[in-house]
């Protein structure tokens, strides 16, 4: 199947609130692709989080939070279809076609998989299949582009395989989607503030909503070193303008650059650093966060838009599910 505008699906797992490495790296060209043409569907990876999250309060809670921290991010559910993944029963059905042409081996090559397991993590039989329904959730919608960060492009590739193996058995039935990752490295592996990547399961992460006090904690937090404001230095060893050119523009990060990069008498030290990006966070986000304030006060319009996605989602994935129960005889 070949589709002559484009698709474009994306998913974020509700696994606690969002850090700046989720925004760069995820939500933020989600957002900017509902401006592109074609179609656009993203929506809330419930199934996929319980794998990991055991409490129903707290599931619940994060689906709120994720729901409410896309739209004060400018998800619009009028351009984009915003749903929550077990609304569409669909991409369950699917799932079990696509487990029949996946092999063992596909799935053991893993890498979320293998690093789940190497840190101990017990495996259930839904952490190992978790890239099949990945991938329902991709072919479910004919999705040509799948904007994700690196980390997801294997199971993208993985839901080509299983489309192409589907298709060879039954005839035509799913579109082959492509992974899309951000242009620009610096946003596609956002550090934290250790250095590493930053990630919740590293403690080294920054909430997007974070403000006040617990902002300039956060941020006095990135690693410095002890060379003082005036001996000059190679602006690629301060690990600040890492996060300083994810908020500034390109001529003011670069006159900073050069200051820190001159040195002598006036150069800025870490500690005024600091305080900018303390600024250019707030400024980012002062308007974000009211939104997302407003919203989370009002679950029962959050419940409406994500039902109303779901209305969306299914018309089109029940089309590509009575396509391929046809197709291998379920029909
Ligand atoms: P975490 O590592 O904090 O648990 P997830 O694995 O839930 O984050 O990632 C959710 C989305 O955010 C994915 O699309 C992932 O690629 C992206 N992402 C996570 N961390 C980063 C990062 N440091 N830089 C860029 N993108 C990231
Ligand atoms: N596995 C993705 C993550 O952890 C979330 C996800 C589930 C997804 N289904 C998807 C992403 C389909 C893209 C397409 O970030």
């Amino acid at each position: 199947m070949t589709s002559a505008t484009p698709t474009t699906l994306s998913g974020i797992q509700p696994s606690g609130l969002q850090h700046l490495g989720n925004y760069f790296g995820a939500i933020r060209q989600h957002v900017a692709s509902q401006s592109t043409p074609g179609e656009h569907f993203f929506f809330i990876a419930d199934y996929h989080a319980l794998t990991t999250i055991h409490d129903a309060e707290t599931l619940r809670g994060h689906v709120r939070d994720l729901a409410a921290t896309y739209l004060a991010l400018g998800l619009d559910p009028n351009r984009a279809v915003f749903f929550r993944q077990s609304d569409v029963p669909e991409v369950t059905e699917l799932t079990w076609l696509l487990s029949t042409v996946t092999g063992m081996g596909l799935l053991e090559r893993a890498h979320s998989y293998k690093d789940k397991t190497a840190k101990g993590i017990k495996p259930s039989v839904g952490l190992f299949t978790y890239p099949i329904l990945m991938a329902a959730d991709i072919l479910a919608y004919d999705s040509t582009v799948v904007p994700v960060g690196k980390d997801q492009v294997q199971h993208v590739e993985m839901a080509q395989d299983m489309a192409t193996h589907f298709n060879s058995r039954f005839g035509e039935v799913f579109t082959r989607p492509e992974a899309r990752i951000p242009d620009r490295a610096d946003m596609a592996k956002v550090p934290g503030l250790d250095g590493q990547k930053m990630s919740k399961s590293y403690g080294n992460h920054l909430w997007i909503f974070e403000e006040g006090k617990k902002l300039k904690k956060a941020i006095g937090r990135i690693a410095t070193d002890s060379r003082p404001p005036e001996e000059p230095k190679d602006p690629s060893t301060v690990a600040l303008f890492d996060f300083l050119a994810l908020f500034l523009d390109a001529g003011e990060l670069d006159e900073w650059k050069e200051r820190v990069r001159a040195g002598g008498e006036g150069a800025p030290g870490y500690g005024h650093l600091k305080v900018r990006l303390v600024e250019a966070m707030d400024a980012h986000f002062a308007e974000p966060r009211e939104r997302r304030r407003a919203l989370l006060d009002d679950p029962a319009e959050l419940d409406r838009i994500l039902s109303r996605g779901a209305e969306r989602a299914r018309e089109r994935a029940a089309a590509v599910r009575d396509r391929a129960y046809r197709a291998c005889g379920l029909r």
